[in-house]
């Protein structure tokens, strides 16, 4: 089942026509990386599912509902956290995770259980500092807790890693990949390591639209490059290598370097014993023989130029 759907969405600021026939959805269970480029209108799109901007035309489903601009009733569904969250810096993190309990009117065990079973998962069980001292990652870790104390079946993040360090954001993306197990994850970035890390599912949000969406492994495999690096020992036998593979029929490509070679074929199964039927013939030293996988970043480039 989709627990997000959008149907043709636009929305312009003015002149400025941010998004434009933007579709897509997120399956249950999912991590949805949703990325884009600075400015490429993620926040916009957030802010529309939450019903908190008003889109110009289209429509957005949570959970089948039709998203309403306002008090929309689809947010029950929803746990939220903002690109900048706010917290009341005198508290400490089970205050806070109380006092926002009470807001959403849960019974005093209900926000005690929570507290405790989320302030672990988030790993800030027995921080008992105010929140005022808390370096950015504690802060967005907290503001996930937050998100998560009502059971959400969608939890939408906009950019919580963005502003950290490697350690922060490590810990941020462990949280996320654990909390996948409870609800859809849904979060925008523009770090491209971070959606390989824990995203099972993208959207490529570029020029209003999403230009690439699907799960991350078949994209992977459909924008394959079928190509090998080869290095060897003795660069003097670089040319040697050159010469021989560039005979073998399935080959359509080869770009040489000083100790290596990088070869682009038409068939990998085929070529993968001739190449290295041609090293034995040869007596060549190889240093390393490595099937390249394509990383995001290679299909992001290859989409947007
Ligand atoms: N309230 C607004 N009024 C005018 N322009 C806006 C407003 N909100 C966002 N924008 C513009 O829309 C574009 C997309 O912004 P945003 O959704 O924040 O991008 P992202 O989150 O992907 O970085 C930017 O050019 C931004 O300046
Ligand atoms: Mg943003």
């Amino acid at each position: 089942m989709s627990i997000l759907r959008l149907e043709h969405v636009y929305k312009s600021f003015g002149k400025l026509d941010v998004i434009k026939d933007l579709s897509f959805s997120v399956s249950e269970h999912a991590v949805f990386g949703f990325i884009g480029p600075n400015g490429a209108g993620k926040t916009t799109t957030m802010k529309m599912i939450l019903g908190f901007l008003k889109p110009d035309a289209g429509e957005i489903y949570v959970c089948n509902e039709k998203v309403i601009y306002g008090n929309t009733k689809t947010n029950r569904y929803i746990g939220y956290l903002p690109d900048v969250p706010e917290f009341y810096g005198y508290m400490r993190p089970w205050e806070y995770l109380q006092l926002c309990g009470e807001i959403s009117g849960l019974s005093s065990a209900k926000i005690k259980d929570k507290t405790d079973e989320l302030l672990h998962i988030v790993g800030l069980d027995g921080v008992n500092r105010k929140i005022r001292g808390f370096s950015r990652g504690m802060k967005q870790r907290l503001g996930i807790a937050q998100a998560l104390l009502n059971d959400p079946i969608l939890l939408i993040c906009d950019e919580p890693t963005s502003a950290l360090d490697p350690i922060g954001r490590k810990e941020v993306l462990d949280v996320l990949s654990v909390v996948r197990d409870k609800t859809t994850v849904v979060f925008s970035t523009h770090i491209l390591s971070d959606v390989e890390r824990i995203c099972d599912s993208i959207g490529v949000l570029y020029q209003g639209k999403v230009v690439m969406q699907g799960k991350l492994s078949e994209l992977k495999n459909t924008y394959r490059q079928e190509s090998v690096l080869i290095e060897v020992e003795d660069k003097s036998q670089v040319s040697l290598l050159e010469k021989e593979i560039g005979k073998l029929n399935a080959v359509s490509q080869i770009d040489v370097f000083e100790n290596s070679l990088k070869v682009t074929l038409n068939q990998m199964d085929l070529i993968n014993n001739a190449v290295l039927e041609l090293v034995i013939k040869h007596n060549i030293n190889l240093k390393k023989y490595e099937v390249l996988e394509p990383t995001l970043e290679n299909l992001f480039m290859e989409l947007v130029q």
